[in-house]
């Protein structure tokens, strides 16, 4: 069954979703080969929704907390009323995986992103929030690295085709996910009131991951914000992370930036 027709058969009228169907898979094998349902989720699955927050949270630790903006259930209702929508992965009946996705228009202009000019026609636009999987199905279920992939996919189909993330600069799970689909980092925030530092991660449908030889890349250490921040002023393009699982540094990977050319 495809998810405009499971939207159609499951999904009472008056809680029908405002944002399009997006064309997804039935099903998604995570890599230890738990075969999940792929469901686009409303209104109805708000529940569940902040079940899984509930999950993540619980799990967390005082540093982790910070990596998922925690929502309300009237901030998720907001969510779904303002034209936005999120990609569920299910083992069974329960909720394993979300991305909550944030699809600006006309009528509903709000990017979460509005202290950047994002310099392009809200209606290509999407942005991924809450993007959580469960702590028992993460790190090396593929879960999240699907998730992303059917985002960029579905966001393809409908024609939006700048897709936005943010992440906070400790999470190297997340932005190992999101560089490897191809995303790059395009800015470093700061939040002025906890002064957390913050990736923006950019990408496009057709994004794809680096297949370069590792040896010629440039490395910072995630900590090295002015090393970063230099890197990207100097057009230097972010494409991995190597994480080293002894505790020693995590460094995101940059290819050199191009030789000026010659103006003619
Ligand atoms: C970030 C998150 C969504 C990633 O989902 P996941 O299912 O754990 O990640 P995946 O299994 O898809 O792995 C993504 C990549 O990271 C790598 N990875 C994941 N865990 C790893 C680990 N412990 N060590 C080394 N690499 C790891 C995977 O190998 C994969 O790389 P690949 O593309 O080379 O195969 C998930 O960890 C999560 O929910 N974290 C808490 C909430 C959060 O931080 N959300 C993101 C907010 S921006």
């Amino acid at each position: 069954m495809t998810a405009t027709a499971l939207m159609t058969t499951t999904m009472a009228p008056e809680s029908a979703s405002l944002s399009p169907a997006l064309d997804l898979p039935d099903t998604f094998e995570a890599k230890n080969g738990v075969m999940c349902t792929v469901r686009q989720m409303g209104r109805d699955d708000i529940p569940q929704i902040a079940v899984l927050q509930k999950a993540f949270l619980d799990a967390a630790d005082p540093k982790t907390k910070g990596y998922i903006l925690c929502k309300e259930v009237t901030d998720f209702e907001a969510l779904f009323d303002g034209g936005g929508t999120a990609i569920g992965f299910f083992d069974g009946d329960k909720l394993v995986a979300q991305t909550l996705v944030r699809m600006p228009a006309a009528d509903h202009p709000g990017t979460g992103l509005e202290y950047i000019d994002l310099n392009v026609p809200k209606d290509h636009v999407s942005i991924a929030q809450g993007v959580i999987v469960h702590p028992e199905y993460q790190s090396g279920s593929g879960l999240g690295s699907g998730l992303t992939s059917l985002w960029k996919g579905a966001m393809g189909t409908l024609g939006r085709d700048r897709l936005y993330a943010k992440i906070e600069v400790t999470n190297w799970k997340s932005l190992l996910m999101f560089l490897h689909a191809g995303f790059q980092i395009s800015a470093l925030l700061r939040n002025d009131t906890d002064r957390r530092q913050t990736f923006l991660v950019e990408g496009t449908p057709w994004a794809a991951r680096h297949n370069g030889p590792a040896e010629n890349l440039e490395t910072y250490d995630l900590t090295d914000i002015s090393g970063i921040k230099g890197a990207l002023a100097s057009g230097m393009r972010s494409v991995g992370v190597r994480h080293d699982p002894d505790g020693g540094a995590t460094v995101v990977q940059f290819l050199p930036a191009p030789d000026p050319q010659p103006v003619s």
